[in-house]
């Protein structure tokens, strides 16, 4: 087995490499002056079962052509079988047409992970889980729910809890993770009057004196949490936080979380969000990495991941 990543998000992949007890094979990935990519593997990949870390997260496109040179180089070293680790699969929000002359993009990157050389797909809480069919390669979506399960369990009373989806798109979501910590949930019926923007309508379930906590895929700007978190106090919720499997973390997304009415909001590091939490007041992060290391460990070995899903 030979482990290897791009740029996209290197100390997870370091943390995953470390898990395992392997080393990161080493990779040159070098930008012309034009912002054209030229990798080249510094090792022997010939008949070697690959997995290579690489969320395609901001910058998106470079951190998705960098994947794709990096599969074709090893398809060309002759790499036996290669496995995308994505955990953050960028672009999963366009999943579908949303109007006349728009493109399914989620379905176009799919076709181009699988073209360039992905023999499997190993990816985290995809956006929606029939983007998994858009791969005609095997593609396991793991699901973050075990690691924010037990982080609730250590720090939140299980008392007066309510796990809650900020739109209906999460509700399976929510409803699993609740059914796991014995919570109720509630929903919040959100709407986009035009894309960046949304606005809650209602919410359906009482949170009034109760201790909620918004469970999402995807934090952007940050404009779904808050409002969800501003409406859910509203309505007497007597405190709000959140976890959320991928923090993209748009723009002032931090400093809006800080100014909210949110105790804290807990993400995962399926994206490089190092940076972004420096000196951030109520975000922090949970790895990812012993869960994305274990489903490694399962398909080098020809073992079953299905264990991991439950
Ligand atoms: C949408 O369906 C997703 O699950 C997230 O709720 C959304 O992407 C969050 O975006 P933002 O933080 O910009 O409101």
């Amino acid at each position: 087995m030979k482990l290897m990543c791009g740029n996209a998000n290197k100390p997870l992949a370091q943390a995953i490499a470390d898990s395992l007890d392997a080393p990161l094979s080493n990779v040159e990935i070098e930008a012309f002056a034009d912002g054209e990519l030229f990798v080249r593997i510094d090792e022997n990949m010939r008949g070697e079962d690959v997995f290579i870390i690489q969320s395609t997260s901001k910058p998106a496109n470079d951190n998705l052509m960098e994947l794709l040179i990096c599969m074709d180089a090893l398809t060309r070293a002759s790499a036996r079988r290669i496995t995308a680790v994505i955990p953050y699969f960028g672009y999963a929000r366009q999943d579908r047409k949303t109007g006349g002359r728009t493109p399914i993009t989620a379905k176009l990157v799919a076709n181009l992970i699988a073209g360039a050389g992905a023999h499997r797909v190993l990816t985290l809480d995809l956006h929606a889980g029939q983007i998994q069919g858009f791969f005609d390669i095997p593609t396991d979506n793991l699901f973050a729910t075990p690691v924010i399960e037990n982080d609730i369990r250590r720090n939140y009373d299980a008392k007066d809890l309510m796990i809650v989806s900020p739109d209906v798109g999460g509700v399976v979501r929510a409803r699993s993770l609740a059914g796991r910590l014995g919570a109720d949930i509630a929903i919040v019926d959100k709407r986009r009057p035009r894309p960046g923007v949304a606005e809650v309508m209602n919410i359906i379930g009482d949170v009034e004196g109760r201790r909620c906590i918004i469970f999402d895929d995807i934090i952007d700007s940050g404009g779904t949490l808050c409002n969800a978190a501003a409406a859910l106090k509203q309505r007497g919720a007597k405190e709000v936080a959140a976890y959320i499997t991928h923090g993209v973390l748009s723009g002032k997304a931090v400093s809006r979380i800080a100014d909210s009415e949110m105790t804290e909001l807990v993400v995962t590091d399926s994206i490089d969000v190092t940076e972004k939490l420096a000196g951030a007041k109520n975000v922090r992060a949970l790895s990812v990495a012993p869960l994305l290391a274990e489903a490694i460990r399962r398909i080098a070995n020809d073992e079953s991941v299905s264990k991991l899903f439950d």
